[in-house]
């Protein structure tokens, strides 16, 4: 039987070898040498045929395990993963699955009946207006009804945001980014982001098959002078960046470095996708890579953390040259945003309830994030004033999966860190809160009790004891 055996780099400059290992299986997976379900070869045969150590190759298939591309099974052995495997490292509780327990690993809204309220609204007046259902009854152009687009790009404006270019309705945030993904890059190409970021991103990235590079990250946000000598070895295709707040760590990318980002992209001619899901006021934000460089910038907005997470409509802002691209990706993904969800958001921004709805919301993060700071103190915790996460590095010694589930036991839901970490940097030993997500004030002190409950009690594992 003919066994897969990646070709490994030789000469001075070459990537470790577990690395290029692992990368050639995501290669292999990208051209279909290595089919989705198929058994990678015995570990001991391919460090045999490769010249290489059985560790060489145990820590190859780690990192292709934890890119997302195989999964190893115990007993059994190692197996590129198909689709219902692939999706496992993005997986998702949903809200009220799980009675009973304070979930804080999704980064929601906080709750307000009012969410509920402007979408009946909305729906009420789309179904006593004829000419609105009749719209939201037939194809419409792919990149949106072009009122559906006046109407958000009014808004973005409204909300203090760069407008630029084409703006595209797309179905979420999370939709945007995988448009551009899907438009700007093959297959194996190198993309960038902080080393540390929003894991559906680092999930689109392994669903196109790309190679990820994590930059690392400093408290003025991503590290300019790592990306220029990642520029300078091979130069992305795209950097993605959430410039106002890291998700997870809140840090917000200095005015400097985004000059420099800008400069560097131009540079280098590399792509910009930047993402300001993650909702914060004006005068919380920095300067927009969209205004320094908007020729070479997309800009995705969304509206799930103002509005409302399930109504799936967001926007998507391009350079005008990439427009056909962009809407030809579009049509062969879904056609267009359904208009009829389209038409429910443009209603309810066009409502006063929208504007109060946002100023509630950020007060209540406000207060949520400057109460989990003052009672986790002595832990650090890292997150902006009015932002919806705080980053909490653990003690010395305490490890992210034995708090996360001894936190799951007593009923609060966190989220570990390395569904965020981009490219092969290890996991660093730390947790992430969303602060908007339990139901109410009551809740979130409740779930801040027992977290520092579970914190001051130490480790508990068998292994503390070794
Ligand atoms: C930084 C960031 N970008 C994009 C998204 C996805 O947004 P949407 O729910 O609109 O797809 C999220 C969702 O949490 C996010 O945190």
């Amino acid at each position: 039987m003919t066994i897969w055996i990646p070709e490994l780099e030789s000469g001075a400059r070459q990537a470790p070898r577990y690395r290029q290992i692992a990368e050639s299986i995501g290669s292999a997976i990208a051209t279909g040498d290595l089919s989705p379900g198929e058994r990678l070869p015995p570990q001991r045969q391919l460090a045999d045929a490769l010249g290489v150590t059985v560790g060489t190759i145990t820590r190859a298939y780690n990192e292709a395990q934890h890119r997302g591309w195989v999964q190893s099974r115990v007993g059994s052995g190692t197996y590129v993963c198909d689709e219902e495997s692939a999706g496992l490292s993005f997986d998702v509780h949903v809200e009220g699955e799980d009675n009973g327990m304070i979930d804080m690993s999704l980064s929601f809204a906080p709750h307000h009946t009012w969410r509920q309220q402007c979408l009946r609204d909305a729906l009420s007046e789309i179904c006593q207006d004829p000419d609105a259902i009749a719209m939201a009854s037939r194809y419409q152009a792919d990149i949106g009804n072009p009122a559906h687009r006046k109407a958000l790009a009014d808004w973005l404006e409204h909300l203090g945001f760069t407008t630029r270019g084409e703006l595209v309705v797309t179905q979420g945030g999370q939709h945007g980014l995988d448009l551009c993904l899907r438009t700007l890059t093959r297959p194996g190409e190198l993309v960038a982001a902080d080393a540390l970021t929003y894991p559906g991103f680092n999930a689109a990235v392994r669903h196109a098959y790309l190679k990820p590079a994590g930059i690392p990250l400093d408290d003025d946000g991503m590290d300019i002078d790592a990306l220029t000598r990642l520029c300078q070895r091979q130069v992305p295709r795209l950097v993605y960046i959430t410039p106002d707040q890291n998700n997870p760590t809140g840090i917000a990318l200095g005015e400097e470095r985004r000059q420099q980002l800008a400069e560097l992209a131009r540079r280098h001619d590399f792509w910009l996708l930047e993402d300001h899901v993650q909702y914060l006021p004006p005068e919380d934000r920095g300067t927009s890579l969209l205004e320094l460089a908007p020729e070479r910038t997309l800009h995705v907005f969304s509206t799930a953390k103002v509005l409302s997470g399930g109504l799936r409509v967001g926007t998507l802002q391009v350079p005008q040259r990439l427009r056909d691209r962009i809407a030809s990706s579009l049509r062969a993904e879904t056609w267009m945003a359904p208009p009829l969800m389209a038409e429910a958001a443009c209603r309810w921004i066009a409502s006063p309830r929208a504007d109060e709805l946002i100023a509630w919301q950020t007060e209540e993060q406000q207060y949520r994030q400057q109460r989990a700071s003052e009672r986790l103190a002595c832990y650090r915790p890292q997150g902006q004033l009015r932002g919806s996460n705080i980053w909490l590095p653990l003690p010395e010694g305490r490890r992210s999966s034995e708090v996360h589930a001894l936190l799951e036991s007593a009923g609060v839901r966190v989220s570990t860190p390395e569904p965020f970490c981009t490219g092969s940097e290890p996991a660093p030993q730390a947790i992430r809160l969303c602060v908007g997500s339990p139901h109410t004030r009551d809740a979130l002190e409740k779930a801040l009790e027992i977290i520092i409950e579970v914190l001051e009690r130490g480790d508990t594992s068998p292994w503390s004891t070794l």
